[in-house]
């Protein structure tokens, strides 16, 4: 209680310090879609870091250095460098390792940035070619994929998504930022903010769900986190928002696969979170891989002139996907590496990611000789690059300091934030007769059982590389942490899983899938399994999938439990024995049977480092659980895509008897999950019946903690527009808040809808409208939320 007095006195003067003294980002912060804590949170963390690290690499001012003056020392910088300089600027390289050609092309200035070195004597090494080796020491940018973490690994950025804690996503991409820049990385390929309606989709764990509203605060938090209040903030790095765009509608859910998106579909779900992005001052994009309406991404002027910057005023820079500018000859949509090089060129692609070499530095050089490309074309598209390295600090602080980096991948508060994290990701999906809490002194033997219970990379999660793994805290560890000597802990996997298709990273990493089990030792180790939940007072079961099977190249065509995972589930189930799993998994699996049978069911999707203590400390009511589904869960692989947000057609009251053979209902609806209490909504008040275009109507509500228990509860406002020159959907999230109640606590809270919040792209207008029109309101706990109003916007 005394520490967490005195985190609020610190939070509350640093907040008001940071308020006083703040001054608006160069790059426009537009944080409306952070949470209201989220300022509270960011300023306070952003201070601390600003007060503890004096000796942070980029050393600007609070507000950052001015606009006016970035850009002349571009034009001056732009007077002075080749144009073989400016090209160079225009590639970025894989290094894994030191490289003797990599070393030429930065001794040359034949490249602007690398990515995928993570060692602060090798960046140094490298920085120290650039700058001495070229002419007008231009800096290398240094970029990785710090997607939730870098030494100390947060959960997956679903789970964080299912948070709904803006406020504790920035506080972990902050301190995963500070990470990476201490060892002298610039630049996070995060956040990616790809809507995923379709599960078997591998990368469904990178993003945040299937939300345009959830997926876009989130968006905004990410930014915020990464970058700081501007970019060049001490500690922090560049953001880069991620795949531009549609990636996530990959059809049949496989990776890399084009997407068809109707129109008002890109604009109303899968852009805004973009979008939020540049609004809350992303400084770079990346271009996706996949075509889309049979354009690739990457040669897709459309998006990346029309839609990017002229609509959306983006001023940062885009890069393309790894290999993805030489891809566009796979695409049968250029003819040559050079015409490649010209369409992504042309369409606005500022720098090119690849592997080996990049088409850029092959073909750009031969372009501007024969008038393809002028300088002046070049320099536009060098000119945000320079931009941000020069707003990082790269040409005043080029070198990073090891021993201070060291420093800070071992902070233990970082530690702490991560398993704070982790427990406010878990979703709890089924609770019968409050088996959980569990109390600890009522279980004297404990059988922890499943292939992922004690597995330190399977509670990471994919995209995790400079993780300390010995450090890893797995299901099992926490649990001995938590519960010492006094109770019996026993361990059996039970069961192997793996994948049919090796994992590409697997490859790149060496990590060798363990010996297949004979089909006799199958046998005994499920009846060990099996025997040890019968001779324990309780069986914690560990069950999901491993960490190679979701992420970049890791779709699946069905979502059963992997392997035999469901039959060790039964026979375990089978004993009579009170039994809680706990699921580490990247997207929503069939678990119909276990929402029937098991009593506790704990999502804790890829938890991190501090997994295993945040996981213990959930189940023993040391911490409560208050996260919420970021998708609609299906029952089967049959009912994708299903979204809670689909429009309402011929015979409404059938929606959940579309099929003859299953319900057409999702099996958890999107925004649910439950505490260790229960809550009620009550007392909807709109301030207005009616308003017009443009103007606000404010939402208050009162939400009870109804239990004898202290819980968390998420509060979610959702409306439905009764009518328009376009269907809409049944129901669209407009508002949320995560509040904390004490047992029988009441809280009221205010929300508001306006012009932003009710207007939606009609595909009938072919524009952005807001409509007269009747609205329904609902506020709840999940998108079934029945306490409901409404109001009609008029003319
Ligand atoms: C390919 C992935 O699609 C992208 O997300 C990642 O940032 C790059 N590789 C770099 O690793």
């Amino acid at each position: 209680m005394a520490s967490a007095k005195m985190i609020f006195v610190v939070m509350f003067t640093a907040t008001r310090l940071a308020s006083r003294s703040s001054r608006r980002s160069p790059l426009k912060t537009n944080a409306t879609l952070v949470h209201r804590a989220s300022c509270a949170w960011g300023s306070w963390f952003v201070l601390l870091i600003a007060i503890a690290a004096p000796f942070a690499r980029a050393q600007t001012s609070s507000a950052g250095p001015d606009d006016q003056v970035v850009r002349q020392r571009v034009e001056t910088l732009l007077k002075e460098i080749t144009l073989e300089e400016k090209m160079g600027q225009l590639s970025q390289l894989f290094a894994f390792g030191p490289q003797k050609d990599i070393d030429e092309a930065v001794t040359k200035g034949q490249v602007g940035s690398l990515l995928f070195v993570t060692d602060p004597v090798e960046i140094n090494r490298l920085q120290h070619l650039a700058i001495e080796g070229t002419p007008h020491h231009v800096p290398l940018i240094f970029g990785f994929d710090v997607i939730h973490g870098f030494r100390t690994i947060f959960p997956v950025p679903l789970a964080m998504a299912a948070s709904w804690d803006p406020a504790m996503v920035i506080r972990s991409q902050s301190i995963a930022a500070q990470e990476a820049r201490s060892v002298g990385i610039d630049w996070a390929f995060a956040p990616m903010l790809d809507i995923a309606r379709d599960p078997r989709w591998g990368r469904m764990v990178e993003g945040a769900g299937e939300d345009p509203y959830l997926g876009s605060a989130m968006a905004a938090a990410q930014v915020r986190g990464f970058q700081g209040q501007y970019i060049g903030s001490p500690d922090h790095i560049l953001a880069c928002m991620k795949h531009f765009a549609g990636y996530g509608a990959a059809e049949g859910g496989r990776d890399y696969d084009a997407s068809n998106i109707p129109e008002s579909q890109l604009y109303n779900v899968y852009l805004p979170p973009f979008h939020a992005a540049v609004k809350a001052g992303v400084g770079s994009a990346m271009s996706a891989y996949m075509d889309l309406n049979d354009v690739p991404a990457t040669g897709n002027r459309w998006l990346l002139q029309d839609v990017l910057r002229e609509q959306w005023h983006f001023t940062g820079f885009v890069v393309s996907d790894a290999n993805a500018v030489k891809s566009l000859e796979n695409h049968g949509f250029a003819k040559d590496l050079s015409e490649a090089a010209l369409h992504a060129f042309h369409a606005g692609v500022n720098m090119e990611m690849a592997i080996g070499f990049t088409a850029y530095s092959r073909s750009l050089p031969a372009a501007v000789q024969k008038g393809q490309i002028t300088e002046q074309q070049i320099e536009a598209a060098v000119r945000p690059i320079l931009e941000m390295k020069i707003r990082l600090g790269l040409f005043e602080h080029p070198y990073v300091d090891a021993a201070r980096s060291a420093q800070i991948l071992a902070s233990p508060d970082h530690r702490i934030a991560a398993r704070l994290a982790a427990e406010r990701s878990a979703v709890l999906l089924r609770n019968e007769g409050n088996l959980l809490p569990l109390n600890k002194g009522s279980y004297k033997s404990v059988a922890v059982l499943g292939p992922l219970a004690d597995s330190q990379l399977d509670t990471l999660g994919s995209w995790a590389f400079q993780q300390d793994l010995p450090e890893t805290v797995t299901l099992l560890a926490g649990l001995r942490n938590k519960l010492g000597s006094q109770t019996k802990l026993s361990y059996a996997p039970g069961v192997q899983i793996g994948r049919k298709f090796p994992s590409f990273f697997d490859q790149i990493f060496h990590l060798k899938a363990p010996t297949p089990w004979t089909a006799e030792q199958a046998k005994q180790e499920v009846s060990k399994a099996v025997s040890l939940a019968n001779s324990s007072d309780l069986a914690v079961l560990v069950l999901g999938e491993a960490q190679n099977m979701s992420g970049e190249a890791a779709s699946r065509e069905s979502l059963e439990l992997p392997g035999q995972e469901e039959q060790l589930l039964e026979a375990v189930v089978a004993t009579g024995k009170p039994v809680v799993l706990i699921l580490l998994n990247g997207r929503p699996l069939n678990i119909q049977w276990a929402a029937g049978h098991v009593p506790a069911i704990l999502e804790a999707w890829y938890p991190g480092t501090q997994g295993g203590n945040a996981m213990a400390n959930l189940l023993f009511g040391d911490a409560v659980p208050g996260g919420k589904l970021p998708f609609a869960w299906p029952r089967d692989v049959g009912q994708l895509p299903i979204q809670y947000a689909h429009n309402t057609t011929q015979a409404p009251e059938n929606q959940g008897k579309r099929y003859w053979d299953e319900e057409s209902t999702p099996l958890f609806p999107f925004g649910y999950g439950l505490s260790y209490s229960t809550f009620r909504f009550s007392d909807l008040k709109l301030s207005r019946a009616q308003l017009k275009p443009g103007e606000t109507v404010g939402v208050t509500f009162d939400v009870e903690n109804t239990g004898a228990a202290e819980g968390d509860e998420v509060a979610q406002l959702y409306i439905h527009q009764r009518s328009g020159s376009a269907s809409r959907p049944v129901r669209e999230l407009k508002g949320f808040e995560r509040v904390s109640l004490s047992a029988h606590a009441k809280k009221t809270l205010h929300m508001s809808l306006g012009k932003e919040e009710l207007s939606y792209w009609s595909s009938a207008k072919k524009a952005w409208v807001q409509e007269p029109a009747a609205f329904d309101v609902w506020v709840g706990g999940n998108s079934d939320a029945t306490v409901h109003s409404s109001f009609a916007v008029v003319q």
